[in-house]
C-alpha cells in the first residue's frame, strides 16, 4: 500500500474535499498568515476569519488569556470586512485550488443573509460558515445559537441567499445540542460543525479583575475542550443526515481520528495552529500513516466506526 492508494477525500455538500482536515475560522487569518509554514494546497479546504458586513476593531484589550490545556480568548470578530475581503484577500485565495469557506457573522438576521448574498455573487469562494457561535460579543454571535428558533431562522436566511454549501457552526453552550443540530439540518443546512468556544473566565489575583479586561469572559478553546467537542460530535452525528465536522482540542492524528471515528466526515484545528503552525499537515499525513498501518483502503471506511 503507498500514499496514492489511500483515499482521504470526503464530501460536504457540494464540497469535495481531497483530506477532510482544514483550519478552524479566526486562528488561520486569511490564509497567507500561514503560507510560510503550509502549502495551503495541501489542506482539504481553508475557513476564514469570521466576515461580517462592516469592518469590525474588535476587542480593545486582553484578547487572550492562557489557560492549563487551552487559551481564553475574547477578539470580538475582528475583521476588515466583507468589501475589503473581496478586494484584498479572496484574490490570494483564488491562486490555489484548495476550496475556500467563509465563516460569516451577523448582528441580524438580516445582516448574515446579506453578506451571504455579497459572498454568493464572487468567484472562488464555495461554502458559508455560519457563525451563530461565538461566545464573545456583546450582539449576535452565540446568541443566536442558544435558541433553536433563532437559529433556524438565520439558517434559512442564509440558505435562500446562496447555492453554496452551507455549514452551521454550533455553540456548546446550551444544554441539548443536538435540538440545534436538527433546527440547522431542518433549516437547509449542508453541514454542522461544532464547536466554538465554551464561555469561560479567569481572573488575575493580584488586580482581582478578569485577565480578558473588560471583556470579562470569553471562548474556552484548545486542548482542554476536546472531550467536550467530542461528546458532542458523536450526539449529533447520530442525529442529523447530513455531514458533521468536529472542532475543539485538536492537537494531531490521533484525536482527528478520534472525531472521525465518532462519526465526524471532515474536521477543523483552531487553537493549535498557534502552537504548531504545521498542525493541520502533520494531521494529514498523520490520518494517512494510519490508514496505511491499518491497511484500510478509505477514510469513509473510518467514519462513524465507533463501537460501544
Ligand atoms: C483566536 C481565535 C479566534 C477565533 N475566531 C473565530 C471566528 O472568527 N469564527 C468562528 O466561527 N470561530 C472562531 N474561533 C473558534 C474556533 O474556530 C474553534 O471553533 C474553537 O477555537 C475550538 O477549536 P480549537 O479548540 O481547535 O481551537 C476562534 C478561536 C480562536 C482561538
Amino acid at each position: 500500500m503507498n500514499n496514492d492508494t489511500v483515499d482521504l477525500s470526503v464530501t460536504l455538500g457540494k464540497i469535495r474535499l481531497k483530506n477532510p482536515v482544514m483550519p478552524a475560522s479566526g486562528t488561520f487569518g486569511y490564509g497567507s498568515e500561514f503560507a510560510d509554514f503550509v502549502n495551503l494546497e495541501d489542506l482539504g479546504a481553508i475557513i476564514v476569519k469570521c466576515i461580517t458586513l462592516k469592518p469590525r476593531l474588535g476587542s480593545f484589550q486582553n484578547r487572550l488569556a492562557e489557560i492549563p490545556c487551552g487559551s481564553l480568548c475574547s477578539i470580538g470578530l475582528q475583521n476588515v470586512g466583507v468589501d475589503r475581503f473581496i478586494k484584498e484577500k479572496l484574490p490570494y485565495l483564488r491562486q490555489f485550488r484548495t476550496p475556500v469557506i467563509v465563516n460569516v457573522g451577523g448582528e441580524s438576521i438580516e445582516e448574515f443573509a446579506k453578506v451571504t448574498e455579497i459572498l454568493n455573487k464572487v468567484e472562488g469562494i464555495v461554502g458559508i460558515e455560519i457563525n451563530i457561535s461565538c461566545p464573545n460579543v456583546k450582539r449576535g454571535g452565540m446568541h443566536f445559537g442558544v435558541d433553536p428558533d433563532a437559529t433556524f431562522g438565520v439558517v434559512k436566511s442564509v440558505r435562500n441567499a446562496t447555492d453554496l454549501t452551507v455549514i452551521a457552526k454550533l455553540t456548546p453552550n446550551v444544554s441539548d445540542i443536538t435540538v440545534f443540530a436538527k433546527a440547522c439540518e431542518e433549516a437547509g443546512a449542508d453541514a454542522i460543525s461544532l464547536i466554538n468556544g465554551l464561555v469561560g473566565m479567569a481572573i488575575d489575583i493580584n488586580t482581582r479583575k478578569s485577565k480578558l479586561g473588560e471583556n470579562l469572559t470569553g471562548g474556552v478553546t484548545g486542548p482542554c475542550l476536546k472531550p467536550i467537542a467530542l461528546r458532542m460530535v458523536w450526539q449529533v452525528a447520530q442525529n442529523v443526515n447530513i455531514p458533521v465536522i468536529g472542532v475543539g482540542g485538536i492537537t494531531g492524528a490521533g484525536d482527528a481520528l478520534e472525531f472521525l471515528i465518532a462519526g465526524a466526515t471532515a474536521i477543523e484545528i483552531g487553537t493549535y495552529n498557534l502552537i504548531d503552525p504545521r498542525v493541520t499537515i502533520k494531521t494529514i499525513e498523520g490520518i494517512r500513516k494510519y490508514l496505511m498501518e491499518k491497511r484500510i483502503n478509505s477514510l469513509s471506511d473510518i467514519i462513524g466506526s465507533f463501537e460501544r
